[in-house]
């Protein structure tokens, strides 16, 4: 039986005397190795293993069954290096797009990969001990834009920069307030793409009848309001990256062309009649459970597959342990610098940070920050941590708003509860809020930064 916490290396490979060298040596290094020797027993070491860091695969193998285990949910955030006899530049290419991180010939450079598991085990071992000192976690490590030292962070940071190298569609699947849109933007300016525009539409906030023109512009008179000529984000994104955001709010009609136009390249502004070409990388991104979405009919099931070459979890704000501290006393230092203070956090006030459990994740964090810090004259107490946070959870039919909050936050605040309410309906939230669909639109669009 292996030990709980030990750290994995899978091995999976039909050459009996490749895998026991190998194996050989990442003993050595420190990891737990597993040996598979087909594609059924890889799939099902998969299936049971926790604490993978990882995976030699042979290309042989993986090819067996068309590189789709290279989307097995354990091996989203894993180091993969596939092995094969020959250099192989098309299928060294493909691996990697489909999420690969190495493609290495035999025979093995066994010092270079004894150097890259010794670097890994490292990485993991320091990662434990700023776990542990927990007076050590206020600075954070940074990787493009986003920041954060934590286990789940480490692992996002090592796919992040394996995806942005290639040109491969990314769908970024995590909680409202994890970072997708920084990580898209951290995604685009890894890439070669960096010197031309990230440009970002959020689908959730344009009514869907104007969703068609926006993604793809119009033509002058092509529908009543389109008195000049637009072009959409498309073309805006032109040799760039376009960021989706909430994906699933696309409407279903509009899904079907857009996925045509990812496919073709070409489009045609609303109203047009001349084929458009625009060379875009997407970045989508969703707060639902894809599959979840599929099977609600919101999402397409075939456009889902198209933008899911590189699906990427990002991981919700409790599960970041020292991160939690670390991110607050970020926004204060930042807080701090910016108004020439000296504000700081007392013990008391950073365990409510600690324990809450912070369902809109970093987003909130910051705002909760940003409020604290305005009403604290020197020190962030636990007077200043909002209670009415901890009483969401237990009754959310109620908002309670703190007296002292401006009226844009509470009516922020409404909005959003209404929306939760309403399961995301906007329309039923507009008819409850008494206020138009257009309005509510609007709103939600001022609230993205
Ligand atoms: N890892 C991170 N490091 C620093 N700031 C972050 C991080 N993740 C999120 N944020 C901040 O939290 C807010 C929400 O991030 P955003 O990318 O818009 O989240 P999402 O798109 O998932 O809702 C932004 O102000 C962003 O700057
Ligand atoms: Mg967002």
């Amino acid at each position: 039986m292996l030990p709980e916490a030990a750290v994995h290396c899978i091995i999976a490979d039909t050459d009996y005397q490749h895998s026991s060298s190998l194996n050989a040596l990442i003993e050595d290094v420190g990891f737990n190795c597993l040996t598979c020797k087909t594609i059924d027993e890889l799939q099902n070491t998969l299936n049971n293993i926790n604490n993978l860091e990882f995976a030699f695969l042979s290309l042989d193998l993986i090819l067996s069954d068309g590189f789709s285990l290279l989307k097995h949910p354990r091996l989203i955030d894993v180091d993969i290096a596939i092995i094969h006899t020959e250099d192989d530049p098309i299928a060294a290419s493909t691996a990697i797009q489909r999420g690969a991180t190495y493609f290495f010939c035999k025979p093995l450079n066994f010092e270079f990969v004894t150097d890259l598991l010794s670097d890994l085990m490292r990485e993991l071992s320091s990662l434990e001990e700023s776990q542990s000192d927990q007076h050590n976690t206020c600075s954070l490590d940074q990787f493009g834009l986003l920041r954060g030292s934590s286990k789940a962070m480490y692992k996002l940071y090592r796919t992040v920069r394996k995806v942005a190298v290639t040109d491969a569609s990314v769908l970024l699947i995590g909680e409202s307030g994890t970072g997708k849109e920084l990580a898209a933007q951290t995604i685009h300016q890894q890439s070669e793409r960096c010197n031309n525009p990230f440009v970002a539409m959020n689908c959730g906030a344009i009514p869907p009848e104007l969703v068609e023109s926006e993604l793809f512009g119009h033509e002058k008179g092509s529908f009543s309001g389109a008195d000049k000529k637009r072009t959409g984000y498309f073309e805006q994104a032109a040799g760039g990256t376009l960021f989706l955001d909430e994906i699933g709010e696309m409407p279903m009609d509009t899904q079907v062309k857009f996925l045509r136009v990812l496919e073709s390249g070409n489009f045609r502004r609303v109203g047009g009649e001349r084929n458009i070409h625009s060379d875009v990388r997407i970045i989508a991104a969703t707060n639902r459970d894809p599959l979840e979405a599929i099977n609600q009919g919101l999402l397409r099931k075939d456009l889902y597959f198209r933008i899911a070459q590189f699906p990427l979890y990002m991981p919700p704000l409790r599960d970041r342990g020292g991160d939690i501290i670390g991110l607050a006393q970020f926004f204060l230092n930042k807080l701090n610098e910016e108004n020439g203070t000296q504000k700081y956090l007392s013990d008391d006030y950073k365990s409510l940070v600690r324990e809450y459990s912070w369902p809109g994740n970093v987003r909130e964090l910051k705002s909760v920050l940003e409020r604290a810090y305005i009403l604290a004259s020197e020190v962030l107490d636990a007077d200043h941590f909002p209670n009415e946070h901890m009483d969401f959870e237990e009754n959310d039919d109620y908002l309670r708003v703190p007296v002292g909050s401006s009226l844009e936050d509470a009516e922020r605040k409404l909005i959003f509860i209404t929306l939760d309410a309403t399961d995301g309906d906007k329309k039923k939230t507009a008819d409850q809020l008494g206020v138009s669909l257009k309005t509510l639109y609007n709103k939600l669009n001022s609230y993205e930064e």
